[in-house]
């Protein structure tokens, strides 16, 4: 099965929905997500959007921690995030925290071949259980998108549908 990037359309309201916990569950839980998002982490510092992310070595070792326990808790598993978040909701601050950077449909996609670089090297987990989980990013990454090729800048808004269980 084949895990599609759906083009950026300016303008558009996003839809998504949190991943279902099955994902979550079948990379094997706490530890699987964060086997998984440090990989993708490192694969990031080889990639065309390494110049996105901090080079400290420290601070680097922050995002690549924070990324998984993000990961963690909106796939459904322990609430691990929340604190970062400041009672905002955990999508809408996550969108917000990208607002600084000038991201554009060229750095989406290479974020998002990168995470499927990595979820490729994730065994045992279904094809259809990724492809959940790749349904969230594909979307939700279009959030994160706020530069555009004529120069503008825009910050789309988005519906959540309800996951499923
Ligand atoms: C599905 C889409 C995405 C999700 C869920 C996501 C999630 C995250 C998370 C959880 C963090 C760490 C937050 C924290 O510090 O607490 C982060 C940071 C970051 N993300 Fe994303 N991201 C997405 C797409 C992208 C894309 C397309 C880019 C393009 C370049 C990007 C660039 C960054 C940068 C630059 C940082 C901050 C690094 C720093 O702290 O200096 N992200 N993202």
């Amino acid at each position: 099965m084949a895990l599609e990037i759906s083009p950026v359309e300016k303008g558009e309201t996003v839809r998504f929905k949190n991943p279902s916990k099955r994902f979550y569950e079948a990379i094997g839980g706490e530890e699987g997500m964060r086997k998984l998002m440090y990989n993708f982490y490192d694969k990031i510092y080889e990639s065309d959007i390494a110049h996105f992310f901090p080079q400290d070595e420290e601070e680097f070792e922050k995002v690549k921690e924070k990324n998984s326990k993000f990961f963690i808790q909106i796939c459904g598993g322990p609430k691990v995030y929340e604190d970062e978040a400041q009672s905002m909701d955990l999508n809408e601050y996550m969108i917000r925290l990208h607002d600084e950077f000038s991201i554009n449909e060229k750095a989406r996609v290479e974020w998002l071949g990168t995470m499927r670089d990595a979820l490729d090297e994730v065994e045992g987990v279904d094809e259809a259980i990724k492809k959940e989980f790749w349904d969230y990013l594909d979307q939700f990454s279009k959030l994160t998108v706020n530069t555009f090729s004529d120069g503008s800048t825009y910050y789309a808004s988005y519906t959540q549908a309800k996951e499923d269980q």
